[in-house]
């Protein structure tokens, strides 16, 4: 038996060899008849026939050039219709290689799903890859081959308006979540005509902008390149990322687009990425702005030679490519290499088999108002929620009998558009298949019992519609305010230096209050603001981010008590600007503050706290849970040796609920300074009111890893603290020593 099992293993394995060389193979076989000419159009890439993030250098000779094989992938051209049409062009060229259509479906297509931040507060792995295996579906149903999606940069800057994309500030909770948008967009795997290629971007170090001004430099020593910034692109490519994408950054002074220590050393060499690197929008040619290359042709040479494989917009390769090699400035081994890996995502995506797999109407037609897509997404919406503050269990409200009369206040009461957020896409019927927090609410308590008061505009000063605010306030029993960013204050090209609750909003949250009466503040938006007098004044709070297309019945229903709270922040919220960046795993430093009256020679504000508003992994609930027993398995260790360690929790209030149990390392002494805590677990447990659960972890040397002034990535013998708890800042510890 086990030597059958060994035979069927090993024809499997050859079986896989054989189809990877006639992959291989195939590549080549195309290769060879290639002109140089057509190389260089395979690396390069188009937008679609109107404008998206960028400059557009617009040529009339677009579609004379798919037909003359320059041009190896569209963006921005979405739609059976529009697919299928272009690429009847490129099958008109002499060797009819597919064009590749690539898109930003960043969190969804026709099914707006929260921002990618939002669901990171979920902390739900699971949901989050359905999330990502839903936006795939329908966008690989109206002709989508690959995301611009996973971003996964860290970002400890509010102030950056792309925090929206990502994960937020952990490198441990951003490479889990990076792997499951990787899994998740490509599904069962290329070549399923409902996976799309992912791409993990922006390599790298984009989120650490200096200033959190987009497109801004960053300086960063490598160590904390390699421990902070890097984790979550080697999750994606672990998870099998089919692209990269690089950055508009400088790093240390090298763009990243032309970065050959991030590309060909890091990503291709030490990593082995078989996939191909495309540049960000215009990024080959903007480095003649950075001041790195003097021209198109010399910005085209810079990003070849250092790895990058696919232009993007800006023309450089094209334009100069070919001229390039014939001058020997770039080695056409290093052309053919970029080609090769290019062809073979399109053979891997079976485009050479079937240029036309992907365009498909009764498919898309299936996925354009697909319930079950319409469901999930309402899950992911409640699990994204995050319950800042609820005084006296104001929340939940009860529904239709108990209830009293309530004021929905603010100006993102009856608004649609806003709660979808940056990156998503307007549908002709958005207006009918939308609906707003007042139809929501209105559903729940029913008609006769609502009332309504804009208040004011999201962002500008006037305050005329203060007093019939004030009057429905005073006419209500409750009142819940809905308030926020407008969906494009946050996301690209919009950075902040003040990221305070926009225009006059927070004026009317203190007028309302002035009334006396119990109010709800809802507070929509794309990144963390600051709110201070909100926070402590204002009684209940649910941080909604940007929800998407069933954001306003997910939030109803946690208003109603019909779903109950369990997000958790994956950003520390500032107190003030000045506080940025700002960030749970900092180190301890040689005059730690400790606390906000330890103040002398510390390292401390003298006119601001040094805590976040809110910390990173802080969320309640509508019950309580409390943590006792934490317990370790043994208090010293040898190297080869695991550790459980475990605590209790229980659920101590009246409803069931869900709680993220986190887990967090404190490396006691290091040959290199360590943070004050590290995330390196958590479990998302389900209680019972009144039940209890012994949550264990299991932790071994490598959760103890960190690189050393070597960049080695090793562990070290010392002693170690581990924490168990709710939050980043409450937890229960315990001590242990680990020895060789
Ligand atoms: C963004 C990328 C995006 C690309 C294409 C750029 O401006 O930085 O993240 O994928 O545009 O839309």
């Amino acid at each position: 038996m086990r030597f059958l099992i060994l035979v069927f293993i090993f024809l499997l394995a050859q079986l896989v060899n054989a189809q990877k060389k006639t992959v291989d193979q195939r590549v080549d076989s195309v290769l060879r008849l290639m002109t140089l000419d057509e190389k260089v159009g395979q690396m390069n890439q188009y937008n679609g026939p109107w404008a998206a993030t960028g400059p557009l250098t617009n040529d009339d000779n677009l579609l004379t050039q798919i037909k003359a094989g320059k041009v190896s992938s569209m963006l921005n051209v979405t739609g059976v219709a529009r697919t299928r049409e272009l690429q009847d062009l490129a099958m008109q060229t002499r060797l009819r290689i597919p064009l590749l259509f690539g898109q930003d479906i960043i969190h969804g297509y026709r099914t707006t799903f929260p921002i990618p931040l939002a669901e990171a507060a979920s902390w739900d792995l699971e949901a989050i890859e359905r999330s990502a295996r839903i936006a795939a579906i329908e966008a690989s149903a109206a002709g989508v081959h690959w995301t611009f999606a996973p971003m996964v940069d860290i970002a400890r800057d509010p102030r950056w308006g792309r925090v929206m994309e990502g994960a937020g500030e952990d490198p441990y909770l951003g490479s889990l979540i990076a792997k499951a948008r990787v899994k998740g967009f490509q599904g069962r795997g290329l070549g399923n005509t409902d996976a799309v290629m992912a791409c993990a971007k922006h390599f790298a170090a984009y989120g650490a902008a200096v200033g959190g001004r987009d497109y801004n430099s960053v300086d960063m020593s490598l160590r904390q390149l390699h421990e902070v910034y890097l984790p979550p692109f080697k999750a994606a490519l672990d998870a099998g990322a089919a692209t990269f994408m690089n950055s508009f950054n400088d790093l240390n002074g090298i763009p990243a687009t032309a970065n050959k220590y991030l590309q060909r050393d890091i990503l291709k060499g030490e990593w082995k990425f078989k996939g191909f690197v495309v540049s960000d929008w215009g990024s080959v040619g903007e480095m003649i702005n950075h001041g790195y290359a003097k021209d198109n042709k010399d910005a085209s040479m810079l990003a070849t030679n250092a790895g990058s494989d696919m232009d993007m917009e800006s023309r450089s390769n094209i334009q100069n490519l070919a001229q390039l090699v014939k001058e020997g400035k770039v080695k056409l081994s290093l052309v053919d290499d970029a080609v090769r890996r290019i062809l073979h995502k399109k053979f891997e995506i079976g485009l050479f088999d079937d240029p036309y797999r992907f365009c498909n109407e009764a498919r898309e037609k299936e996925q354009w108002n697909n319930q079950l897509n319409l469901d999930a997404e309402k899950d992911m919406a409640r699990k994204s929620i995050v319950l800042l503050k609820n005084e006296n269990q104001l929340l939940p409200l009860k529904k239709a009998g108990g209830q009293r009369k309530i004021a929905l206040i603010g100006p993102l009461v009856r608004s649609i558009k806003e709660h979808l957020g940056f990156w998503s896409y307007d549908w002709p019927d958005d207006s009918i298949r939308i609906t707003s927090l007042w139809d929501e609410v209105q559903k729940k308590v029913g008609d006769s019992k609502l009332l309504y008061a804009k208040g004011c505009n999201i962002n500008d000063s006037s305050k005329v519609g203060f007093d019939e605010a004030m009057s429905v306030a005073k006419d209500a029993d409750i009142i819940i305010m809905s308030v926020g960013e407008a969906r494009d204050m946050t996301g690209e090209a919009k950075s902040k230096s003040n990221i305070h609750l926009p225009g006059v909003q927070e004026e009317l949250i203190k007028a309302i209050m002035a009334t006396g009466k119990p109010v709800i503040v809802l507070i929509s938006a794309g990144r963390p603001l600051i709110f201070n007098w909100t926070a402590d004044n204002v009684p209940a709070i649910l941080y909604t981010w940007w929800l998407g297309t069933k954001g306003a019945e997910a939030i109803a229903d946690v208003l109603f008590g019909d779903y109950n709270p369990s997000g958790k922040l994956p950003m520390s919220f500032p107190g003030t600007e000045g506080q940025i960046p700002i960030y749970y795993n900092y180190y301890n430093t040689g005059r730690p503050a400790t606390s906000d009256s330890d103040r002398f020679y510390r390292s401390a504000y003298i006119d601001f706290s040094i805590y976040p508003k809110f910390a990173f992994g802080y969320g309640l609930s509508y019950t309580s849970f409390n943590y006792s027993n934490i317990n370790l398995s043994s208090t010293s260790l040898k190297s080869d040796q695991k550790l459980t360690a475990s605590a209790v929790v229980t659920n101590t209030g009246k409803y069931d609920g869900t709680e993220v149990v986190q887990l967090y390392i404190r490396d006691m002494v290091g040959s290199v300074v360590r943070p004050v805590k590290e995330l390196k677990g958590f479990q998302k447990i389900i209680l019972k009111a009144g039940e209890s659960k012994t949550v264990s972890f299991t932790i071994t040397t490598e959760d103890l890893k960190f690189y050393n002034n070597d960049l080695k990535y090793a562990w070290e013998t010392g002693d170690f603290e581990i924490m168990i708890g709710t939050s980043s800042k409450d937890v229960k510890t315990a001590k242990l020593t680990w020895n060789k």
